[in-house]
């Protein structure tokens, strides 16, 4: 997969040589190249912004630059991401989805958003997706990015080591969505040593019965998706 990401601030994306996507570019599974925006602003003071049209605080991002610059990097295979607040909301199904396209163009804007006339434009030669990640308000698209980026990445082929810890079966048989790992939060997790400051590991994970094992980690996913999002939780979900 091929990954440009156009933004004012370029060097915000620098998280994205560490860790598990720097190693899958090192390894060659994702190609991820970001651009300056300002690079394809013309004009003698390379500005990238304007006042609103109809008044208002803030600034709008010019159609010029954005133009020039996904001009040069989009083809009809293109899916062209532009983070937003007001997008539908990027989730679990979504990176599923993304992952398998050839070439994603992330477009941050900062301020009060690009020029509207920017996706209309685009959405007439590739498809365009419009994506928030929370409903609370950040200064720009880049850390959404960085999320998306992620995301995406670690469902790429030979990404994760243990395919399992990806796509895990028990979540997918326990909802009925073999879309989305996220149907159902995971439950606890313990590790060495066996008693700490007075708290044990529960006694069934030393038990080495792996089928009432799995049988107890899918139990506590239940219960801890219920308790604590019941939004996800299958049977009743709100949306
Ligand atoms: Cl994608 N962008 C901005 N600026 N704020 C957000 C967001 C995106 N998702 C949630 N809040």
């Amino acid at each position: 997969m091929r990954i440009d990401i156009v933004s004012i601030f370029p060097d915000y994306l620098s998280p994205l040589q560490l860790s598990l996507v720097g190693k899958a570019r090192d390894d060659g599974l994702v190609t991820i190249d970001v651009h300056e925006l300002r690079d394809a602003a013309t004009g003698r003071h390379r500005s990238v912004d304007d006042e609103p049209y109809g008044g208002g605080p803030g600034m709008v991002m010019s159609p010029e630059p954005w133009g020039i610059m996904l001009d040069r990097l989009l083809t009809p295979q293109s899916l062209l991401v532009v983070p937003t607040p007001s997008g539908r909301r990027f989730d679990q199904a979504t990176a599923q989805s993304w992952s398998t396209r050839d070439h994603l163009v992330i477009a941050c804007g900062r301020y009060e958003g690009i020029d509207a006339r920017v996706m209309q434009h685009y959405a007439q030669q590739v498809e365009v997706a419009e994506v928030g990640i929370g409903d609370y308000v950040l200064a720009g698209g880049e850390a959404a990015a960085l999320v998306i980026v992620e995301a995406v990445t670690r469902l790429l082929p030979g990404v994760v080591g243990n395919a399992d810890s990806v796509v895990d079966d028990s979540f997918t048989l326990a909802t009925d969505d073999p879309a989305s790992e996220a149907a159902l939060v995971e439950g606890p997790v313990y590790t060495r040593p066996p008693v700490w400051r007075d708290l044990e590991v529960p006694d069934i994970l030393l038990s080495g019965n792996h089928a009432a094992i799995a049988a107890w980690r899918r139990e506590q996913a239940k219960h801890r998706t219920q308790r604590k999002r019941p939004d996800l939780y299958s049977g009743d979900a709100p949306d």
